[in-house]
């Protein structure tokens, strides 16, 4: 990935946008890119408060003097057009000034005036504002995260300072993985940190960095680290999905690779709330033992400038794929699109620029980060959205039938009570027509309570009580659930064991 700026660089392009929060970083590697280059050039560094400085030899110790007025943008750029030996010139933070029209025109000038000069302007900010007007003269390139190689060298410092001698190259590996998706900077706390509470850096002190992780990516507060405790058997019917899901349990193995296979690239479950959409997706980290980070698409609009929101996404993907093999988790994907907040008609467009850069991102992408998204409403997405090939599978979760039913009750009853037989499941299934799985939950813990308050153990009758006072959402929306399963018949496929789909009772 770094490669990428390198061969940005020795291909002149004039005007590169590098989005990243680590300057520092990010200045050493165009330092080592310029010094490696044939042409030698020579890197100067613009901010707002020092204007255009030689960047100095030895990691910024030998700090040069300004160059003579340019803490204006606009003389900073003028300044630049008039050198003749190459160079590359770092701008921080120009993204504030951009939008103004002398810092425009003077950047397009500049572009113009560095053809065949081996001069390039490279513009380093934490957010990506890019006008209309210079849409096509830029190339935006994140700054990638570093990798288990750099964070390899953040570690060994670490660990030389500690005086941790000899960790194996697995205990080593793991300290690694645990600090992917984290900058340098936060590596180097986070494993500092890891030291000072256990007095040592271990196999132990995984946890301790992976917590340490969680709550970093828990402040920027678009991921999220999910722990899911149940397992997919807790999940009641849904065969097809399940299985579907099982055979995928090795997908993102080296094994899987040298056997040729491609890597999945994710998965849409529509249908009817309540009937385990979230919990399955959930379960599947476990499953596949692969991390699951939940993306909140609302959190991702910012209205307080523009290009914020792209970022935002930029950022979470950024993450998602440095922590990768991973699992995206985007519930209720339908939320986003159409109505409240984020909504095409209220926000000027941002919700649909934000949903294409997402598409392209799910297209292009390589990195081994499999998208699991739910939806409940289908007339909210986007037809392109649904597209063949978009998802590897389309699954539609359906009110459960008889024997899923009684297979939800089953392991509801079983979690809550030891010995079950007392129970006629297939009763419970006929009595809970129309009932969703979260339904079915909910009468059962009604019923516990109702027996609970007159302190007596719960029973059959109890149940089947609970579940006569409850209106299930089936009847009470009858037409968007009928809906729903009208469009998803044709389009996606049953998560229910195929043979019994169809033949269950229209409301
Ligand atoms: N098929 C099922 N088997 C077991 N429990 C279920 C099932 N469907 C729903 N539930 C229960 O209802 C809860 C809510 O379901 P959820 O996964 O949030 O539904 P959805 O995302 O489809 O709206 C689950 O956490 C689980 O306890
Ligand atoms: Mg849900």
């Amino acid at each position: 990935m770094k490669e990428e700026l390198s061969i940005l660089v020795k291909a002149q392009y004039p005007l590169i946008y590098l989005v990243t929060p680590e300057e520092e970083r990010a200045e050493q590697e165009i330092a080592k890119i310029a010094q490696s280059s044939t042409q030698h050039q020579r890197v100067f560094m613009w901010t707002m408060t020092q204007g255009m400085v030689e960047y100095g030899q030895s990691h910024g110790q030998s700090r040069q003097q300004p160059q003579h007025n340019t803490i204006s943008p606009e003389a900073a750029i003028q300044w630049t057009i008039q050198q003749r030996e190459p160079g590359i010139f770092i701008f921080k933070d120009l993204h504030d000034f951009i939008t103004g029209a002398g810092v425009k025109r003077a950047l397009r000038d500049a572009i113009a005036s560095f053809k065949g000069t081996e001069k390039i302007i490279l513009l380093m900010s934490p957010l990506q504002e890019v006008p209309l007007e210079l849409e096509k003269e830029v190339v935006v390139m994140d700054f990638p995260l570093p990798d288990m190689a750099e964070l390899n060298q953040v570690l060994s410092k670490q660990l030389n300072q500690t005086k941790t001698r000899r960790t194996s190259t697995e205990v080593r590996e793991k300290l690694l993985k645990a600090a992917l998706g984290l900058t340098r900077d936060e590596a180097e706390k986070v494993y500092r940190k890891a030291h000072v509470k256990a007095g040592r850096l271990t196999q132990e002190e995984v946890d301790i960095i992976l917590s340490e992780k969680k709550q970093l990516i828990r402040r920027n507060g678009i991921l999220e680290y999910i722990e899911e405790d149940e397992t997919i058997d807790s999940i009641g019917g849904l065969e097809e999905l399940k299985k579907w899901l099982k055979q995928r349990s090795g997908a993102f193995t080296e094994r899987a690779r040298e056997y040729g296979l491609p890597q999945p690239k994710g998965m849409l479950i529509l249908g009817v709330p309540g009937c385990g959409k979230s919990l399955i997706a959930k379960t599947t980290s476990r499953l596949w033992g692969l991390p699951i980070l939940r993306l909140d698409m609302g959190r991702i609009y910012d209205g307080s400038m523009v290009g914020r929101s792209e970022a935002n996404l930029r950022n979470a993907l950024k993450t998602a794929e440095s922590i990768s093999p991973a699992i995206l988790f985007i519930d209720e994907i339908d939320k986003s699109f159409a109505g409240g907040t984020g909504s095409s008609d209220s926000d000027g467009g941002t919700s649909s620029r934000i949903f294409g850069s997402f598409l392209t991102w799910m297209q292009e992408k390589t990195s081994p980060v499999f998208v699991m998204a739910t939806a409940n409403r289908i007339e909210r997405l986007p037809g392109e959205f649904l597209r063949k090939g978009r998802f590897d599978e389309i699954f539609f979760v359906d009110l459960p039938t008889p024997e899923e039913r009684q297979d939800i009750f089953r392991i509801h009853l079983s979690k809550r009570r030891e010995d079950i037989s007392r129970f006629d499941l297939d009763q419970l299934a006929k009595m809970s027509e129309g009932f969703s799985g979260a339904e079915i939950e909910q009468a059962l813990i009604a019923a516990m309570y109702e027996a609970f308050a007159q302190d007596r153990e719960f029973t059959q009758l109890d149940i089947i009580a609970a579940l006569k006072a409850t209106l299930p959402l089936s009847r009470t929306m009858t037409e968007q659930v009928t809906a729903l399963r009208d469009w998803a018949r044709q389009r996606a496929r049953p998560a229910a064991s195929s043979t019994a789909e169809y033949q269950r009772l229209e409301f």
